[in-house]
């Protein structure tokens, strides 16, 4: 998710579950050919699996984008068919490119000819009045025949005119079903269903009829939610870490970051929602934003917000252990 989930935000979602595959932001084939591939790439070996998305429709340089991708150790390369926004649409890439399905399947074939890595395609049910099951079915004809084994639907359809990117997330309404006709139909083809999934029972709920559930929103807002992903769908028996723990794991990359130039804000702006829903969170997100941002915080800050939480959540008069459970 673009400006959410850079490698800092990565690596702590890792903290939380060891098994979910996550997802770079989208970058474009152009930026990686033209900018600084290893700003764009770098990503700490801690975060695998990790896919790497691109955005763009010249097949020559996506092809070269995933092929440095696959260079930088990069799990998976995912083309973005489903993004919505102007200056994506401008750039011929994005949703818009569902109406041109010939040119993903090009776009797919390049990739995976130059990047010896599964290529997988994330998309929209639909785009404008462009918006029947055919018209979905043609596209997932076209890229499954240029050797893409998996694509992640987004179960709405995009509104190229007229909706921003965010109205593009809630206005459209959802339409699982199209999701589970469309695994009915490519029983060969892994289909995972991306949108408005926000508890793990819904996820189990659509695993009857789809191979994978892609959470976006919710695991950014509310990220200890993944902290049931591993027991729950991949078979873990280790219990999953506390809050505190989570917090724990994530300072000796801090200090190693803020070494290296990072400021601290950039990392701890992605663990803001670590305690939603829960008490202290308020006065953890308050202590990391009022001090996270001073140029010289170090991982102090984080300790603090800890203890300004813990203060808020000890008990008063703690019950005597051997009384738990008597009664
Ligand atoms: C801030 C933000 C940035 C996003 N950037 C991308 C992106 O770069 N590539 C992409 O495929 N989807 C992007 N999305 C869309 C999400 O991946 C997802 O498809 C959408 O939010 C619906 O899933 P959800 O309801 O679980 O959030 C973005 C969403 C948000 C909120």
């Amino acid at each position: 998710m673009l400006d959410w989930t850079d490698r800092h935000c990565r690596f702590f979602l890792r903290q939380l579950s060891r098994h979910c595959l996550l997802y770079t932001e989208m970058v474009t084939g152009a930026a990686i050919l033209r900018g600084d591939p290893d700003w764009l790439l770098r990503f700490s070996p801690a975060e695998h699996p990790v896919a790497l998305q691109l955005g763009g429709s010249d097949p020559q340089a996506l092809a070269t984008a995933a092929r440095i991708g696959a260079g930088y150790g990069y799990d998976e390369i995912n083309l973005n068919v489903g993004c919505p926004s102007d200056r994506v649409r401008s750039g011929r890439f994005g949703a818009c490119l569902m109406a041109e399905p010939e040119l993903v399947a090009e776009c797919v074939a390049a990739m995976i000819a130059s990047a010896d890595l599964p290529v997988t395609v994330k998309t929209r049910i639909g785009i404008d009045s462009q918006d029947t099951y055919e018209f979905l079915q043609q596209l997932l004809e076209h890229v499954t025949a240029a050797g893409c084994g998996t694509v992640i639907i987004h179960a709405r359809k995009a509104i190229l005119g007229g909706l921003s990117p965010k109205e593009n997330r809630t206005i459209p309404p959802l339409q699982y079903t199209t999701v589970y006709r469309v695994k009915q139909d490519f029983p060969e083809l892994e289909v995972i269903l991306n949108g408005g999934v926000t508890e793990l029972s819904a996820a189990a709920t659509h695993l009857e009829a789809v191979d994978g559930v892609m959470l976006g929103r919710a695991a950014y807002h509310n990220p200890y939610i993944l902290t049931g992903v591993d027991a729950r769908f991949f078979g873990a028996t280790r219990q999953p870490p506390s809050r505190a723990t989570v917090i724990h794991r994530m300072l000796p990359y801090i200090e190693t970051e803020l070494n290296a130039g990072t400021a601290l804000k950039h990392i701890t702006r992605h663990m803001l929602g670590l305690y939603h829903g829960v008490p202290g969170a308020r006065a953890w997100r308050r202590h990391l934003s009022q001090h996270a941002t001073a140029s010289n915080a170090g991982v102090e800050v984080i300790e603090a917000a800890l203890d300004a939480v813990h203060s808020l959540t000890a008990p008063v008069n703690p019950e005597p252990a051997t009384r738990v459970g008597h009664g």
